[in-house]
């Protein structure tokens, strides 16, 4: 799968990139990342500018139309495969796992990171991309929703998770819309603190009865939302 970041930070991504599973993933090719700075695509000035003040007044400042256009048109064009275009904004609809698995299938993303007041309108009525916000708050950039994003599909991806690793009872993923089950490892007690017997019996299906009791337990407690969906 083949992700294409437009930003105006490029850096911000390079501990990430080289890190742990997402490395990994890049290693074995399953995953390629390129990032491409919008600044490469301002007018040639001395300050290479992509953003102006909004027309009506008002804080802050908009990326512009007339630099992000041909820079989405451009980096389009550097794949056979067109992309499947998302802008991470607060106005977008809300990411979640069902979003994941969606984008999970595609061949290639291409992650538009807003910055300042947001880009221009016409950015969205011309490129026409899906506006995705990964949640009611307000960051400084679209930077780290695409890296949320990247991480939360990546890791769907088959031969990216070790068995050991598998996300089959993550909360939320297929075939189990409810939270995770408590989990417990060595040492049995702690502080006072011990291991549900159960989980000790050797007992597989009074644990998996008790996972699944525990699962809707804390969905009832923590997010009966999900419940009602
Ligand atoms: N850019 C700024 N805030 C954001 C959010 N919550 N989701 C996606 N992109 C954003």
């Amino acid at each position: 799968m083949r992700f294409d970041i437009v930003t105006l930070f490029p850096a911000i991504f390079d501990g990430y990139l080289t890190q742990s599973l997402l490395e990994k993933a890049i290693q074995k090719q399953i995953v390629q990342i390129h990032r491409h700075d919008l600044r490469d695509w301002a007018a040639d000035t001395p300050h290479r500018k992509v953003d102006d003040r909004p027309f009506g007044g008002g804080p802050g400042m908009l990326l512009q139309v007339d630099v992000t256009v041909p820079c989405v048109e451009d980096v389009q064009r550097m794949a056979d495969k067109p992309a499947r275009k998302i802008l991470l904004t607060p106005q977008g609809k809300r990411f979640d796992q069902r979003m994941a698995e969606d984008f999970a299938t595609d061949e290639r993303l291409m992650l538009l990171c807003g910055r300042y007041e947001g880009f221009d309108q016409r950015v969205i009525d011309i490129l026409e991309p899906e506006e995705v916000s990964i949640g009611d708050f307000v960051l400084n950039g679209g930077e780290v929703a695409a890296m949320t994003i990247i991480d939360g599909v990546v890791r769907l991806l088959p031969g990216v998770l070790g068995d050991e690793n598998s996300n089959i009872d993550d909360s939320f993923s297929r075939g189990n819309r409810l939270l995770e089950f408590p989990q417990y490892t060595r040492p049995r007690d702690y502080r006072g603190h011990h291991v549900p017997e159960v989980l000790l019996s050797g007992n597989h299906e009074a644990i998996a009865k008790w996972r699944s009791e525990q699962s809707q337990i804390r969905t009832q407690q923590r997010r009966s939302d999900l419940l009602s969906d």
